[in-house]
């Protein structure tokens, strides 16, 4: 071979501007982010997570009855099967939440009939099941390690309300379950962020729903996209006071280092989930009297937008807002994946009804015409 075949399409690294599919399951115009038609404010402001949920897998809000039925299916399923509970109890729980999530959800392929069936029907049972148990899982985790029962749902409740009762083992503030109902909403999804986009390459291959799903914690579990909300935590840790909080910001961007929270790939001018969440955390941080952790977290906001121009994104006041209703930090990301998991499901549907695999090409940078040597000769 004398010459390597280079392709030589423009390469977009981080696929930056590529519209690699079409999709009607939400969308970014500017600093307004849609799901389904409908506006993030909307819905934060006068929906539920699980009629978000209906939304975004039917296209289209439910009826008084089909909310009723739905809602009623989601909490008849969030019960683990006790079997499935003992082999996560044999799970080391000095990993990160969202490590043992990912095995969760992978074993739970083995408790679940329809496992191997991509058909529409079995898509949409695994789809209630998967939803239903995420918040269980999470909140299995948090009680096997403490050495505490594994609560089942209450019936009748929301699955807000049963994951802050499943979590602490008590019944909880009403006022916290409506703003973390609310959370919820405003995580369900979000275009073709990383793990949306690692569902829909798995489910292209005509892979199944956990398989996506799995593949979806994995993506959403690093620091650049899910794990961004703990590390605000971490990073408000460190700084410790309101005073250090301006030359903290300057000496990372000096250092070149990111600033957990910050910025965004899309929106340029703010991103509209953040400003509801700035809200909530003022509110929560004063409830708990910290309100030190809000001023900080305001100050670091307004000395990027000034140093840098960048502008807070959704993990940024999450952080503070998860803390303020007394959530241990590890479980901020896992909490996305309880509520991003009806972002992926939706996906991974739309990617199934209209298939193609994804398959991009490389820009080739490595070497050429090497010629194989047995080992005594290199
Ligand atoms: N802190 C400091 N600088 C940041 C920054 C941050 N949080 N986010 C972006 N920048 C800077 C980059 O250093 C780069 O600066 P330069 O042009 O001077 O080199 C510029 O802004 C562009 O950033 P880039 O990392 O190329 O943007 P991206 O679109 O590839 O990445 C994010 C987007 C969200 C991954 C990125 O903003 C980030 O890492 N944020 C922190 C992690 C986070 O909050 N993730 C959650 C996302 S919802």
């Amino acid at each position: 071979m004398s010459e390597v075949n280079i392709y030589e399409g423009a390469v977009d690294k981080g696929l930056e501007g590529v519209v690699a599919c079409t999709t009607a399951v939400s969308f970014i115009v500017g600093n307004t982010l849609i799901y389904r038609g409908y506006t993030i404010e909307d819905l934060a402001a006068k929906s539920t997570f699980e009629e978000v949920t209906f939304l975004l897998w039917n296209d289209r809000l439910p009826s008084k009855s089909e909310l009723e039925n739905f809602k009623n299916d989601l909490n008849k399923n969030m019960t683990l099967d006790p079997a499935y509970v003992q082999v996560l109890k044999t799970l080391p729980t000095n990993v990160h939440p969202m490590a043992w999530l990912r095995t969760a959800v992978s074993l739970l392929s083995h408790w679940d009939g329809d496992a191997n069936d991509n058909s529409h029907d079995a898509n949409l049972r695994k789809a209630i099941r998967l939803t239903a148990k995420m918040g269980s899982i999470v909140t299995a985790f948090e009680a096997i390690r403490n050495k505490r029962e594994v609560l089942n749902a209450k019936p009748g409740q929301s699955m807000a309300w049963n994951f802050m009762y499943m979590l602490k083992g008590t019944e909880p503030d009403a006022e916290f379950v409506k703003l973390f109902d609310t959370c919820l909403i405003l995580h369900a999804d979000h275009e073709l962020n990383c793990s949306a986009f690692a569902t829909r390459v798995t489910t292209s291959s005509l892979s199944d729903l956990h398989s996506a799903v799995v593949s979806a914690i994995g993506a959403l579990k690093g620091p650049l996209h899910g794990g961004a909300n703990e590390q605000v935590m971490v990073m408000l840790a460190k700084i410790g006071t309101i005073e250090k909080a301006q030359q903290f910001v300057k000496d990372a961007l000096s250092a070149k280092e990111k600033v957990m929270g910050i910025g965004h790939r899309v929106y340029k001018d703010g991103d509209p989930r953040a400003a509801i969440l700035r809200k909530f955390s003022e509110q929560l941080t004063k409830k708990i009297g910290k309100p030190e952790l809000y001023t900080m977290s305001a100050l670091i906001d307004d000395t990027m937008q000034k140093e840098k121009g960048l502008m807070p994104n959704v993990d940024f006041y999450s952080a503070t807002v998860y803390h303020g209703m007394g959530i241990p930090t590890d479980i901020f990301t896992p909490i996305f994946a309880v509520s991003r998991i009806a972002g992926w499901i939706a996906h991974a549907m739309e990617q199934y009804e209209k298939n193609r695999i994804y398959r991009p090409r490389g820009q080739w940078i490595g070497k050429a015409n090497l010629t194989w040597k047995p080992a005594e000769q290199r």
